[in-house]
């Protein structure tokens, strides 16, 4: 297809969802591994869900159909046809049992979606329509049929693996091929289905059930790699444990299995007993990863794992209904890591992202509710805002229903649909009849998009307080319906700082007035643990952030609140006095020794560009940038003492993964990086000296980080210390990758360019791809925003690179470009240009749909 003109995918739309005309019981498979000739063999027992007499319309988009049968008997090509995405069946029988014989080609699979082969390893990827590519299915989620799977492989792949439980093996002496049959009891979606084949290490253990039933746990990484795999084992015991105790929910297989790939797409996948993972998430130890990795092993491993019943045993009926698997069990798995760690950190984490990257999606053109109603390529829905504000819509209800009115709804939830294919209003209807609530308003949440903003003017009369209340949503003002907005308050006394009052109240209205009985001078706290996803515009006097950053119970809302006072910073003039006063706060907490130091850490951290960008209408880059290396030096300058004395106190922190050794080395990482911005002779020392005596990753990569604010040649010096140290070890590289490509000046280019000759950089790799090219334009404002336009030209050609190979990954990577419209009008003009030069020549489906949508 030459002329461009002709692409044009079309659109699926929520509300023409059809139950399916045909359903398959079963479906036993025979998949022939060669690597690029691989034969599957499918054999479908197949009926009408109804009477009708019309085709069977298969999603088919295998390399070659070679052969099809019907109850037997051959079909000839006038009985079938063949169009693209599809393969149509006519007059066929009530019942019926289809075999079809396909070929397809995984080594040459690129995209690593279907059965492709990466590194010796032949492996699956089957969510959302992946399983189409394997062999002709009806490929949706609300088909569920019960799986036989036999795997012929080579003798030489020691482990050959698919979803349920080991039925047989056998080795045929002639051919030295080797056949495992795999059965799974329950009944699942094509998207779940999963195989490998490849020759790992593997790491045992088990798991005995609250009602006594023991699980064989099987972890395979690459050889070599077992002693990396033992935090992942012990994260999947604790979820276990948790999903037991909190859920009442056990595991439902006798074996439980998860293999690490270091090809993948995503971050992991919740395959029926196989999850398959990226390597990211399951390989570390101490001296190769910090406690960011451990913490994004722990909270991946349970994700996946909790996806069993919120996925699995109960399914989607259909792609728009995403966020009913997925933002309910990112709830979940918050919930763990608030349960295993720090809430008021998991908070302040998940703010972060909700306000930098959810807000953002929803106010560019790629905006869409939680459910969506139009979508080209599912894959482009895979968004923080199915995941991460769909977890906060679950949030609000378990606020709204409390603690256990919510594990009531779950109750109900699971009792009423285990083993079916549902709908998001299922599950609110779940929530609403467990408690005998009317959640019709609520639902609203689900079917509109953007981010409400609340408006808030408060009065002090002589016995009252009164807060008038409004939500709106920007650009749809006359026309969206009030949401339902939970408000959880403190109030404290203005004079002594204690609190007087903590509670709860509901915004759903268009505007509300609720009034408080104080006679004294309060201080109002608003949404305390973020408790809801919305912008809020409220006044607040300085001397009031201020008391209210001191004083404040919830530690997250004494971040927030000096997360508003950067905001004001940002957007104030330099003689309105604010930055002196941001100043004098920060240098406050860093005298501060009673306070936590997880919480600590967090409050002497710049804001990211990105956290700063999303108070401006027209984003304005120079300022923020200067901004903020303005108040770092300021405050390393004047606080310089301070900060080396803190640093020199937490000495040699013990190794480990215990939260209070995890928070010290939090506060000394965010201590060295704040006084990297005295780049003075002293803290070249510090650096130093810290990195000589680190013996974990954690402080390396602290160190790291700060020579690359403090100082070129040390930055250098220890990227290649670390490079000799760890050469060949990709997820090592992966983290000097993000320091290369942030290089702060033009060298960066060149600095790539080089990095990306070493051994282990490799193009096909989604790892390696976004830890280089993916931190230049996502973490990289500096550079990546040059007035010369340089790096938007850069991300431009690296798309058309990988877009023909990979589109996924070229789609989540064009994403800094689509909001082009938020910038001044000379960055808009080269971003857009770049987007206009994409949509000229031909793109995958899911390039094509975002840089359309950008371009309306
Ligand atoms: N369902 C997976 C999860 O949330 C994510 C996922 C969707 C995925 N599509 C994918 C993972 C493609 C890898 C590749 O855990
Ligand atoms: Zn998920």
């Amino acid at each position: 297809m030459t002329d461009t003109k002709v692409h044009n995918p079309q659109a699926k739309y929520r509300k023409d969802y059809q139950a399916p005309h045909y359903l398959i019981t079963q479906t036993n498979l025979n998949i022939d591994l060669y690597d690029h000739q691989t034969v599957v063999t499918a054999e479908l027992h197949i009926h009408k869900s109804h009477e009708h007499d019309l085709p069977l319309i298969l999603d088919s988009e295998v390399e070659k159909v070679l052969s099809l049968s019907v109850n037997g008997e051959t079909l000839q090509t006038a009985d079938y046809e063949q169009s693209t995405g599809s393969l149509i069946i006519k007059s066929l029988p009530d019942t019926f049992i289809l075999i079809t014989t396909s070929v397809v080609d995984p080594a040459n699979n690129s995209a690593l979606e279907g059965l492709y082969k990466s590194e010796g390893v032949f492996c699956t990827q089957c969510e959302a329509e992946g399983f189409r590519k394997i062999t002709p299915y009806l490929d949706r989620p609300d088909i569920l049929s019960v799986f036989t799977v036999e795997v012929c492989a080579d003798q030489s792949y020691q482990h050959i693996l698919a979803n349920g439980n080991l039925i047989a093996k056998s080795l045929d002496n002639k051919t030295g091929r080797v056949t495992a049959t795999w059965h799974d009891p329950f009944p699942k979606p094509s998207y779940l289905f999963a195989l490998v084949a490849g020759s790992f290490d593997l790491l045992e253990d088990k798991f005995v059930t609250r009602s006594g039933k023991e699980i064989a746990l099987e972890l395979y990484v690459d050889k070599g790699n077992l002693h990396l795999a033992h935090h992942a084992m012990a994260s999947l015991i604790k979820s276990m444990e948790w999903d037991e105790k909190v859920y009442d929910l056990e595991y439902d297989l006798d074996t439980y299995m998860i293999v690490a790939v270091d090809f993948f797409n995503m971050g992991a996948m919740e395959n029926k007993g196989l999850n398959i993972f990226n390597s990211k998430y399951v390989l570390a130890d101490e001296s190769t990863a910090t406690d960011a990795d451990y913490h994004g092993i722990e909270s991946v491993i349970a994700h996946e794992y909790f996806h069993n019943w919120t996925g699995n045993r109960i399914t989607c009926r259909d792609w728009f209904q995403l966020s009913l698997k997925e933002g309910l069990t990112v709830f979940r798995d918050q919930q763990f890591s608030a349960d295993m760690g720090s809430e008021v950190i998991e908070r302040i984490s998940h703010a972060n992202i909700m306000r930098t990257m959810q807000f953002a999606e929803d106010a560019g053109p790629m905006s869409h509710p939680i459910r969506p109603d139009k979508v080209i390529e599912m894959n482009n829905f895979y968004t923080v805002t199915v995941y991460d504000k769909g977890a906060e819509v679950i949030r609000m209800l378990h606020t709204l229903l409390s603690a256990s009115g919510f594990k009531k709804g779950m109750d109900l939830y699971f009792k009423r649909y285990d083993g079916q294919a549902v709908t998001c209003d299922d599950f609110v209807n779940a929530m609403a009849d467990a408690n005998d609530a009317d959640l019709s308003q609520f639902q609203n949440w689900y079917s509109q998009s953007g981010t409400p903003l609340v408006s808030v003017k408060e009065t002090k009369h002589d016995n009252s307080l009164t807060l008038e209340l409004s939500q709106t949503v920007f650009g749809r003002e006359s026309s969206f319906k009030p949401f339902v907005i939970p408000i959880k308050f403190e109030i404290l006394s203005a004079q002594t700082g204690q609190s007087l009052k903590r509670g709860q109240f509901i915004l759903d209205e268009l505007r509300q007035t609720f009034s408080f009985d104080i006679t004294e001078e309060v201080d109002i706290v608003l949404f305390e643990n973020f408790s809801a996803p919305v912008k809020v515009n409220r006044d607040v006097p300085l001397n009031q952030m201020v008391r209210i950053i001191n004083n404040a119970s919830d530690g997250f809302c004494r971040w927030d609140m000096l997360q508003s006072l950067w905001q004001k910073a940002a957007v104030s003039d330099d003689n309105s006095g604010v930055r002196e006063r941001l100043i004098e706060v920060i240098s406050d907490i860093i005298d501060d020794t009673k306070l936590d130091a997880a919480v600590k850490a967090e409050m002497i951290k710049i804001p990211s560009f990105e956290s700063l960008a999303e108070g401006f209408d027209v984003i304005a880059v120079d300022n923020i940038l200067n901004l903020r290396t303005e108040i770092a030096k300021q405050l390393a300058a004047s606080k310089f003492e301070v900060l080396a004395s803190e640093i020199d106190k937490l000495g040699v922190i013990a190794n480990g993964y215990e939260k209070e050794v995890v928070a010290n080395r939090s506060y000394k990482s965010a201590l060295l990086k704040l006084a990297a911005y005295a780049n003075t002779k002293d803290m070249l020392a510090i650096i130093r000296n810290q990195f000589k005596a680190a013996n974990n990753m954690t402080e390396k990569m602290a160190c790291l980080i700060a020579a690359s604010i403090a100082d070129t040649d040390l930055c250098k010096e220890i990227t290649e210390h670390l490079y000799q140290q760890f050469t060949g070890q990709v997820l090592v590289f992966d983290k000097l990758s993000q320091i290369v490509a942030t290089t702060e000046n033009d060298a960066v280019y060149q600095a790539m360019s080089d990095w990306s000759t070493k051994a282990e950089f490799n193009r096909a790799n989604p790892n390696r791809i976004r830890s280089l090219y993916g931190s230049f334009v996502m973490r990289n404002p500096a550079m990546f925003h040059s007035l010369d336009g340089k790096g938007y030209a850069f991300l431009k050609d690296l798309l058309i690179e990988i877009d023909s190979s990979n589109s996924q990954l070229a789609a989540r990577l064009v994403d800094p470009l689509l909001a082009y419209k938020r910038y001044d009008t000379k960055r808009a003009s080269l971003m857009k240009q770049c987007l206009v030069d994409l949509s000229k020549i031909k793109l995958s489906n899911d390039l094509y749909e975002k840089v359309n949508s950008a371009l309306g």
